[in-house]
């Protein structure tokens, strides 16, 4: 099948739309020429001995790269039986291991909720339900309890064609199907979900009627806060303070900080807004097409005024940032903290610096966009919760550069330094986080193969940052050593040491961790430690964990790419240290069509929840004895019910080894 087929047929049509698009028109460089600079094409094709010289050796120009710390020496190697690469209807875990599913899309989440209907949906009661295509998990013990917690999860997107009965992809057929009542029960089944978890026998269940429950949706009441909250950017009609907002969209990864609350990051929200024929009417109509707005990906707009860029310019503004939420009170009004700037937020994932300041690692998610980190300018309180609270509104942005000679800087978005200034129309601090991908485009940040999850290791210092794919590679993104494939459907994954393990400092080292892709197939130019067996290479890095070892573990999304690796998405573990270093294992796989998501480990490790995405959806044609589109009738899959008219179910599922103990020892 070509790829152009296999592109058309799936799910991910709204977020594959979304990376088709050339949003960065900047001359900055990409990431692929530094490392082509850098490593050379000869070097980088033989392989990962080229890539453990560098990381073992000084850097290049005398920089020496961070040695690794006795803690990370200390790091104990992954012990479970791998699973084998495949794709079938149902998940697969380690031996000796259980993966049970905890909540699936549409479960009861208060006292008096209405039970799963698929056939009578509604607003009101998808509003009481767990909702759709589980992605971040966050993992909050309860008062020190071990047997109680609070689970945070978000809801990425909606998948109409799965959800409801008869409709089929509705961006394909103008819409016809669908209703005000439709759209109403996609706004509720996005946002997020906080429930407590109690541990009974050694098993982790969801209480469901708990006080702590709360459902998070596309409506739901929001302040805006920090220096953009008021400026002239944000203020609407319904809100002319700019301070107000309703509802949170397309939240992808996130973090817990370390004052336990929760960070739901704004990823896709461009394909919310509507009316691509309003765009050069638009006062900000550049800016839009830098951001890929308005995508049209969902009718909202035809029903709801404020998704209409022509009907309300300003809405667009109000979305694209990271929302801070409290999960200790279900009252409290989530806030979306602006000093972290406004892009497409892969998560937001943050690190206690030595000096008690806070570090927050975000990726912007699109081929060619860049890597930004947040550093507090408070420092963290570890005896006064309440003073943390607004931490997150004040403090530096910085997007990365990364050079050729193995340092990484990190420039300041401030308004009125280098080339943040008026004559180039930025206004003030608020325009520079509004349009931050603008300011690193002056910067001359790098352009990067689709940053994901960028996952700091608070046992080593280094930082993990996913990269997924970039289909331009070859084409509009030059071909280069690290990236010798054309259109590197396999991403890699870089890992960058903080000098002196400061995360605020302005530089840093880096180097490739692995490239993904089959290493036994040399045009894929995949890099792993030559100790990976035949099922420990992966495709497309995702969402990353770090377990209370401080070891490394894996979630990819290939899309509709699987069939070009013949395994469904999972969850690797992945050496980071010594000789093993680059090794990946395969713990878990996803049934067919679905993403893995959330990777999330409970406390003392001994639990590992998984979110699993889109079940039945990507690449369901090249699935043998399926190869048609799925839809809500006839699906991949019924994962994880398995019954006639039930279907398939986005859920998350808790693995634990049986007879108890840490995953992976
Ligand atoms: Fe929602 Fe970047 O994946
Ligand atoms: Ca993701
Ligand atoms: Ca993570
Ligand atoms: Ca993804």
């Amino acid at each position: 099948m070509s790829e152009q087929t296999v592109f058309k047929q799936t799910r991910a049509y709204k977020m594959e739309v979304a990376e088709d698009t050339l949003n960065n028109p900047s001359a900055n460089t990409t990431f692929g020429d530094v490392v082509n600079n850098r490593l050379g094409r000869r070097d980088a094709l033989k392989g990962m001995l080229a890539v453990t010289a560098l990381s073992s050796t000084t850097g290049i120009l005398g920089t020496a790269i961070s040695a690794t710390p006795a803690s990370a020496e200390a790091l104990t190697h992954f012990k479970f039986e791998e699973i084998q690469h495949g794709v079938d209807e149902k998940h697969h875990v380690a031996k000796g291991y259980d993966a049970d599913i905890l909540l699936r899309w549409g479960d009861p989440l208060f006292k008096g909720a209405p039970q799963f209907d698929p056939m009578n949906q509604s607003k009101a009661a998808q509003e009481k339900q767990f909702g759709y295509n589980n992605d971040f998990i966050g993992f909050i013990p309860l008062g020190g309890s071990n047997d109680r917690a609070l689970l945070c999860v978000n809801h990425e997107y909606t998948n109409e064609e799965l959800m409801f009965p008869g409709l089929g992809r509705q961006d394909k057929a103008k819409y016809v199907g669908m209703t005000q009542e439709i759209v109403d029960v996609e706004m509720a089944a996005h946002g997020g979900s906080i429930i407590e978890l109690k541990k009974e026998a050694g098993k982790w269940k969801a209480v469901i009627g708990s006080n702590f429950n709360r459902r998070i949706t596309a409506t739901t009441e929001m302040a805006l806060s920090g220096p953009v909250a008021g400026s002239k950017f944000v203020k609407t009609k319904a809100d002319p303070t700019g301070k107000q907002v309703f509802g949170t969209l397309n939240n992808c990864a996130g973090g817990i900080t370390p004052w336990g609350t929760y960070l739901m990051a704004e990823e896709n929200f461009n394909g919310y807004f509507w009316n691509k024929e309003a765009v050069s009417d638009h006062p900000n109509a550049e800016m839009l097409k830098r951001y890929g707005a308005p995508g049209q990906w969902y009718n909202w707009g035809a029903y709801y005024d404020r998704f209409d860029i022509a009907k309300e310019p300003n809405e667009i503004h109000r979305f694209g940032w990271i929302v801070e939420v409290d999960p200790m009170d279900p009252t409290s009004i989530p806030k979306k903290r602006t000093a972290m700037g406004r892009f497409k937020h892969e998560g937001a994932e943050t690190i206690l610096n030595k000096d008690g300041r806070v570090t927050v690692y975000s990726g912007d998610d699109e081929r060619g966009d860049y890597l930004y980190k947040f550093v507090s300018k408070g420092k963290y309180d570890p005896v006064n919760r309440e003073a943390n609270m607004n931490l997150l509104d004040e403090g530096t942005l910085f997007v990365a550069r990364f050079d050729a000679n193995g340092t990484v800087h990190w420039l300041p978005l401030v308004h009125g330094e280098g080339p943040l200034t008026k004559g180039n129309g930025f206004e003030n601090q608020a325009e520079v986080l509004v349009f931050a991908r603008k300011a690193g485009d002056l910067l001359g940040a790098t352009k990067m193969d689709r940053p994901e999850d960028v996952q700091p290791n608070a046992k080593t210092n280094k930082v993990y940052v996913c990269l997924t794919n970039n289909k331009h590679r070859g084409s509009k993104h030059p071909v280069d050593a690290a990236n010798p494939r054309t259109k590197n459907p396999f991403g890699h994954i870089v890992e960058i040491s903080p000098e002196n393990n400061d995360h605020a400092a302005s530089v840093g080292t880096w180097n490739i961790l692995v490239q993904g892709g089959n290493p036994n197939k040399p045009d894929q130019g995949a890099v792993f430690n030559k100790a990976t067996s035949e099922n420990g290479w992966f495709g497309s890095p995702d969402n990353a964990a770090v377990d209370g070892k401080g070891r490394l573990w894996i979630a990819t999304d290939q899309g509709s790419n699987w069939p070009k690796t013949g395994t469904a998405d999972g969850i690797w573990a992945l050496e980071t240290e010594g000789p093993q270093r680059g090794t990946g294992k395969m713990f878990f796989r996803v049934p067919i069509g679905a993403e893995m998501c959330g990777p999330c480990f409970s406390s003392d490790d001994s639990a590992l929840f998984l979110a699993v995405q889109h079940p039945a959806a990507d690449g369901a044609k090249a699935f043998p004895g399926f190869e048609r589109n799925s839809t809500f009738e006839d699906p991949a899959t019924r994962w994880p019910d398995f019954k006639p008219s039930i279907p398939p179910r986005p859920s998350i599922v808790v693995v634990r080894k049986q007879g108890g103990g840490a995953i992976g020892t």
